[in-house]
């Protein structure tokens, strides 16, 4: 399963069995974050049936559980924290998906090209974590046939205070955890140039909800 190097994002040396655990414990109880159930509708709404899914920094797997009780065909999942692939495949096998669901753990960056094109890719609150922003999304792109759903922080100024106090408290407790505000213009950009048009989810206090649709007429990735 540790198939692939870890990633630059710090994550995996922050998050283990606890927190993957306690994240898992409160999804049963209370479902998807509101952020991600927005994605999960607004995904659901452009037509899921037996659609492929591929999901990056899919944490405990969410996204994919949702999708595939609404229909997908499956999903495969890709996590730089091993904890949270360890317990997303266990509760995969719970749910009896466990033919449906494949889960690896690595940098998405670098294993890009070893996942099959999917028709739908997510990226939930994955991007403020990653320094290279236009490596993660335009590999992102790549691999998506019809849509890319993403979820990141807006650009605001309390956003930004909590960025620099984040970046300040990891300095002195020597932690490599950072939360990145790439500019959404730039998200954006990349996209656009990759073929896809945006549509505006939903935003919160903190996160904006994003989907891309691939242009009508654009050359889609296609398997191999
Ligand atoms: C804040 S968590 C979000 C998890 C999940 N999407 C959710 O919303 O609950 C970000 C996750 O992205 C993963 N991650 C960050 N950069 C990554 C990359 N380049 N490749 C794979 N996983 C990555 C981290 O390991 C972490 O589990």
């Amino acid at each position: 399963m540790n198939d692939g190097p870890t990633c630059d994002c710090g994550c995996a040396n922050v998050f283990g069995t606890r927190e993957a655990e306690a994240d898992l414990k409160r999804y049963r109880r209370k479902g998807p974050d509101s952020t991600t159930k927005a994605l999960i509708e607004a995904i659901v709404a452009e037509g899921i049936e037996g659609a492929t899914l591929l999901d990056i920094g899919g944490g405990i797997g969410a996204i994919a559980f949702e999708l595939l009780e609404a229909g997908a065909a499956s999903a495969q999942s890709v996590d730089a924290t091993e904890a949270y692939v360890t317990v997303e495949l266990q509760e995969a096998a719970r749910r009896g998906f466990a033919e449906r669901v494949t889960a690896r753990v690595g940098d998405f960056v670098a294993l890009a090209p070893e996942f099959e094109p999917a028709d739908v890719v997510t990226l939930d609150k994955v991007v403020c974590c990653y320094l290279d922003m236009p490596a993660l999304v335009s590999r992102a792109a790549e691999r998506a046939r019809r849509l890319v759903g993403i979820v990141f922080p807006r650009e605001t100024w309390w956003n930004r205070i909590a960025a620099r106090l984040i970046d300040t408290w990891s300095w002195l407790t020597r932690s490599p955890v950072r939360w990145r505000l790439h500019p959404p213009a730039d998200i954006d950009r990349v996209f656009v140039g990759a073929g896809f048009e945006r549509h505006e989810v939903s935003r919160d206090l903190i996160w904006r909800v994003v989907l891309y649709r691939r242009r009508i007429g654009e050359v889609t990735p296609t398997n191999g």
